[in-house]
């Protein structure tokens, strides 16, 4: 069902809140990585263009209700002054005495950033006395927090239910638009890429993604569960032994789809100076590991690639952060960008992959959640999607 989005909203002269994931890496009170407030302008510029008052509000880490001075919001509201080109205002509490008077202040355009949401109990909590204090800071609820939609807390469920109507802002549309196109109705041929270090964290997605997809390509220390299930030599490279079972299951159920490398670059240690070597991939030297795939899995990826309609790609395919066994994610990164495919990619680390081959700007859509992504892409409903307005 889709969502009632923002637009449907008389905004002018209300105070809005909006829930944002400004959940941004932080270091020395400087935001390292400032993707995800990028991705929250248009909602907010078109709030403003419409006469709101803006509350904001978003977690940052995981304090466990206990104020952390280094998981303060105060530099995100900073760094989102400089982005909106205008001032932002922050309170220090999240609710209580100093955010009532300061939000009974409010102009029309102005913005106000409320401290983190996780400094209180309340909201992990869901605490039904938190959620009714937050939603007394507004008239009108919107959730544009995509990468915390599959947490049930005050602030993205529970306060919810005391407004009349909630809705869904322009990036959480958004990503809920391409990751459901994949899911329901994908251009095809669609192809699955997915790489990332675990089976474990991923089995649901595969299980989900094999029902869909036309082919979906293995890659990253995933890929070595299922080479020891066909029963090929694996070295040191990362098996689950626990998941071998699972992962003969898989290929068998996957009907041909589930494509694995033919081969890998392959190291003496888990180092950026190990000895190497490139090797088709029923081989590798004892006490030897894969760390990345290898040019021919490459070109054959990549070919699969370019013939897809649709490419939804979740977790690097080697141990991209040494430049070493960075190639095959890189390459695969320009592959996708260069595609006609409508591409999709999620996950803390494709994402920034993506960013590192420099090619960020030609992929169709780059999700801000991770785990949120892998939930929907599971096929779970996320609880603060469900809660939002039908349209
Ligand atoms: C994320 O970074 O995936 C989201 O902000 C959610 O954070 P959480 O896993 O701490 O709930």
């Amino acid at each position: 069902m889709k969502k009632l989005d923002m637009n449907a909203l008389d905004l002018d002269g209300k105070r809005v809140f909006v829930r944002v994931d400004f959940n941004v890496p932080l270091k020395d009170g400087v935001v390292q990585d400032d993707t995800r407030i990028r991705a929250t302008l248009p909602t907010l510029r078109r709030a403003l263009d419409e006469g709101a008052r803006l509350v904001l509000a978003s977690h940052l880490g995981r304090p466990k209700g206990r104020r952390v001075a280094e998981l303060s919001l105060a530099p995100v509201a900073e760094k989102l002054s400089d982005l909106l080109d205008k001032p932002v205002q922050f309170c220090g509490e999240t609710v209580g005495g100093e955010v009532d008077n300061l939000v009974g202040k409010l102009e029309k355009g102005d913005v106000l950033l409320l401290e983190n949401l996780r400094f209180y109990d309340g909201e992990t909590a869901n605490d039904a006395d938190f959620a009714r204090r937050l939603s007394t800071t507004a008239e009108v609820y919107v959730n544009d927090a995509f990468g915390a939609a599959h947490r049930a807390h005050a602030s993205t469920v529970g306060m919810v239910k005391h407004f009349d109507k909630a809705a869904a802002g322009l990036l959480m549309e958004r990503e809920l638009h391409y990751l459901d196109l994949a899911l329901s109705s994908p251009p095809r041929p669609f192809t699955g890429l997915l790489g990332g270090a675990k089976v474990s964290d991923k089995i649901a997605v595969v299980r989900s993604l094999l029902a869909k997809v036309d082919k979906l390509l293995i890659g990253g220390g995933m890929a070595y569960t299922f080479l020891r299930a066909k029963g090929l030599p694996t070295g040191r490279s990362l098996v689950e032994e626990d998941k071998i079972d699972l992962a003969t299951e898989l290929l068998a159920e996957s009907g041909g789809k589930l494509i694995l490398p033919v081969d890998h670059v392959v190291a003496a240690e888990f180092a950026i100076d190990a000895q190497r070597q490139i090797l088709p991939i029923e081989q590798i030297p004892d006490g030897w590991m894969g760390l990345d795939v290898g040019p021919d899995t490459v070109s054959a990826y990549a070919e699969v690639i370019r013939s897809s309609k649709m490419v939804l790609w979740n977790g690097p395919m080697g141990v991209f952060e040494m430049e070493p066994f960075a190639q095959g994610t890189l390459k695969l990164a320009e592959v996708v960008a260069a595609s006609e495919a409508t591409s999709v990619v999620g996950g803390g680390d494709s994402v920034a992959a993506v960013h590192k081959a420099g090619v960020s700007d030609r992929i169709t859509h780059i999700s801000t959640g991770g785990g949120a992504s892998l939930q929907f892409l599971a096929g779970s409903k996320l609880p603060g999607v469900e809660v939002l307005t039908d349209a």
